[in-house]
């Protein structure tokens, strides 16, 4: 496995392989890898030829500083996984490598990218679409996979992808969880024993929803996951949406579509964790 921090030296390989005619699979990543990154990098490396990921914490995305300073960096474990799962090339750039400049453009995504995770956290997205447009400006990926735990921020990808002209595949891949269903997240370090102990509750609660939803509306399901998870003193539920899965935009009644999720945000004492379920 090739180390790169520098981006021409990244274009250069990644050129070569596409002149050679090899499908070049992209993982971004920020880093603090578990085995949801390691189940991308997996599908990756069975599907194309030349694996790059790409490991780096934008700044540009986190909207709230204390999460930044606070998110776990473990750079040399990150190299060591990915070295072991056959990566060829981790790219490892330092923040003035990948903004040389400040990146000053703005986004205008439509409706996907203003609901949940575009309302509670201004400019994450626009961060989002800065860094992982210039990853795939550099790499020009013919696929590039992200975990469906963030099920928002592939939706609003998918969107710069078709307003950018990029030419690439995204790859949804299933969200990894602990054994006790807690989803995986680079995070999840950050809880606390007594409140890592109720956050499982999460994925329980949206699980035992598809039934509670057999004979229940929209709104009474809506109603009973937050209530279920709020009676937990350790968590706060901060949205939870039942949408239609590729606008995002909120269902009233289950006949309107045959695609809808729910997603959700819950304050785990100070950590927040984000999670979905596919009702249709
Ligand atoms: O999902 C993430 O880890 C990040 O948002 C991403 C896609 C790597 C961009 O920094």
């Amino acid at each position: 496995m090739k180390i790169i921090n520098k981006v021409a030296e990244l274009k250069a390989t990644v050129g070569e392989a596409r002149k050679a005619g090899r499908i070049i699979g992209l993982v971004p990543t920020m880093g603090a890898l578990h085995a949801g990154h390691q189940s991308l990098v997996d599908r990756a490396r069975k599907e194309c030829d030349v694996v790059v990921v790409s490991v780096f914490l934008n700044p540009t995305q986190f909207n709230n500083k204390e999460d930044l300073r606070t998110y776990p960096r473990t750079a040399e474990a990150d190299a060591a996984l990915l070295e072991s799962r056959g990566v060829d090339i981790a790219f490892m750039p330092t923040v003035e490598e990948m903004y040389p400049e400040p990146d000053t453009r703005v986004f205008h995504l439509g409706p996907v990218a203003e609901v949940m995770e575009g309302a509670y956290r201004p400019g994450h997205f626009n961060g989002v679409c800065q860094v992982v447009s210039k990853l795939f400006a550099m790499v020009e990926p013919d696929r590039a996979y992200f975990g469906e735990k963030d099920f928002q921020q592939i939706a609003v990808i998918r969107a710069m992808v078709k307003q950018l002209g990029f030419n690439l595949e995204i790859v949804p891949c299933p969200c990894i969880r602990e054994d006790d269903g807690l989803a995986k997240s680079s995070r999840n370090v950050r809880l606390t024993p007594v409140v890592r102990k109720v956050a499982p509750a999460i994925y329980r609660t949206l699980k035992e929803s598809l039934r509670f939803a057999e004979d229940h509306t929209v709104q009474q399901t809506h109603d009973w996951v937050v209530t279920t998870l709020n009676a937990y003193p350790e968590m706060e539920v901060e949205y939870f949406s039942i949408c239609h899965g590729i606008t995002l935009q909120p269902v009233s009644a289950w006949d309107e579509s045959d695609d809808i999720v729910g997603c959700i945000t819950v304050y785990c004492g100070d950590v927040r964790e984000i999670d979905n379920i596919r009702y249709k």
